[in-house]
């Protein structure tokens, strides 16, 4: 963890936010896999780490923004507890290590949250997205299960939001370690994609990287050559020479930070002419979006300016047609880039997407687009030095979409449908580097994973 320090000044920043009442941040139990003892790996609710740095299961913080007290609740092994995990840390003892002092049992939260009822203080809390979480605050506050998120505090995910955007130096340092481990997943996966080897074995391969780094994935591994499905999770298949796989993994730091990377690669190591050139417009997309990337422009504004490059680089090739800022004005690139530029990176690999995407993307000043493609864009806001941000843009031809949008004449104008066909079964192409918005800019973290078409392919064939 970190120093009991940085825990103390987070809290201390949570106060001077201007919240009355109490905050309760609910840490994560285990969860069960196929039966109550043989658990998922535990992963610690983000917000509880972020202020109360302990990753182990059964807590929950509270802040009192009135009397400036922290709060643990928890309760101590007992020796059965010992007998099968070994010598265990007494709670008041790891509670010290992030500065707080009262620490009691997990049961007397309830009654501080039932005091605090009483005496007419508000009680705020985040979405919770656990069942066991759900249920334990539905006893605490009286509130159906199902009006949970409606009334989870806008006021306190609003002051998280604004602390957890802005990472700190221990922070980037964390995230520069998950990169670190997530490059070496990256150049393993594109050694392995030779003719013959089954999708499996190289996400096996470098899911255990992640592992053997300290930490787990920052989340499942896509790894396909059908990369135009974005999320796919199958790796059932056996590579084909010349086929492109696409790779979307990251890892968790110890302190589970993440980093999140996309790549694509030929199995074989060769590039087709028709790969390479939307590979090349790819990369442009990507490049363009790091080099846009400063302080003080709306993240929406250069998904825009990216889904240009890419509009421009298919109306090079044929694929599209007509005036490419008008296209892109009517959505017509989303054909081919259907999701957003990016997204928050943090302790999640989505950073606090839990707490609301309209929060942590957007603000009054930019509300997300309601255009399909661009309504996908998890983070539209302007940006501010210290933001981790993840730059992914990708070409796919989806054959569903292609024929949804010519059989219902969407965009007839700027796409040629006839020449889409001929890429039909092309699949996709996604390119995705870990951005630090700067004072100044904007600074790729970890060492790039190789990108350039030349680089790739000597990789690959080795
Ligand atoms: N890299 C996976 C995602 O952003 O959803």
């Amino acid at each position: 963890m970190f120093e009991k320090s940085t825990y103390e000044n987070r809290r201390k920043k949570l106060k001077n936010k201007g919240l009355n009442g109490i905050a309760i941040f609910a840490g994560n139990i285990d969860s069960p896999m196929n039966y109550t003892d043989n658990t998922y790996h535990f992963r610690q609710d983000s917000s509880f780490l972020y202020f109360f740095g302990l990753d182990f299961q059964g807590l929950a913080g509270v802040i009192d923004f009135d009397s400036g007290e922290d709060f643990l609740f928890g309760d101590d092994f007992d020796i059965a507890d010992i007998i099968w995990m070994g010598p265990q840390v007494p709670l008041k003892e790891n509670a010290a290590k992030v500065g707080v002092e009262k620490c009691s049992a997990f049961s007397k939260l309830f009654e501080l949250v039932a005091e605090t009822i009483k005496q007419g203080r508000k009680v705020h809390y985040l979405p919770p997205y656990r069942g066991e979480n759900k249920i334990m605050l539905e006893k605490l506050l009286g509130i159906p299960i199902k009006l949970l998120k409606e009334n989870a505090s806008v006021q306190l995910i609003k002051a998280v939001v604004d602390i957890r955007s802005i990472k700190e130096p221990g922070e980037i340092a964390e995230i520069e370690k998950a990169c670190a481990t997530g490059y070496q997943m990256h150049v393993t996966a594109m050694k392995m994609a030779q003719p013959g080897v089954w999708e499996q074995k190289i996400a096996g391969t470098i899911e255990g990287i992640a592992l053997a780094g300290g930490g787990m994935t920052a989340f499942p591994i896509i790894l396909s050559q059908n990369g135009e499905t974005l999320h796919n999770h199958d790796h059932s298949k056996i590579l084909k020479e010349g086929n492109l796989m696409v790779t979307d993994a990251g890892a968790e730091s110890l302190l589970h930070y993440a980093s999140d990377f996309t790549r694509t690669v030929p199995v074989g190591g060769k590039f087709t002419q028709k790969q390479r050139e939307i590979y090349e417009i790819v990369l442009a997309a990507n490049n363009h979006g790091t080099a846009l990337t400063k302080p003080g422009v709306t993240y929406l504004s250069v998904h825009l300016a990216v889904a240009e490059i890419i509009a421009g680089g298919l109306k090079e090739l044929g694929l599209m047609k007509g005036d490419v800022k008008e296209a892109v004005r009517n959505g017509a690139h989303a054909m081919f880039f259907p999701h957003g530029l990016g997204h928050m990176m943090g302790l999640d690999v989505h950073d606090m997407e839990d707490l609301g995407q309209i929060y942590v993307g957007y603000d009054d000043e930019v509300r997300p687009v309601d255009q399909f493609g661009t309504a996908y864009l998890r983070l539209g806001r302007k940006l501010q030095p210290g933001f981790v941000i993840t730059n992914e843009p990708g070409i796919y031809f989806i054959p569903a979409l292609i024929d949804k949008w010519k059989n219902e004449k969407i965009n007839t104008d700027f796409i040629n449908f006839d020449k889409v066909n001929e890429y039909r079964n092309f699949g996709g192409i996604r390119l995705e580097d870990d951005i630090l918005v700067t004072e100044t800019g904007s600074r790729i973290l970890g060492e790039r994973v190789p990108i350039y078409p030349d680089e790739i392919e000597k990789i690959v064939k080795g």
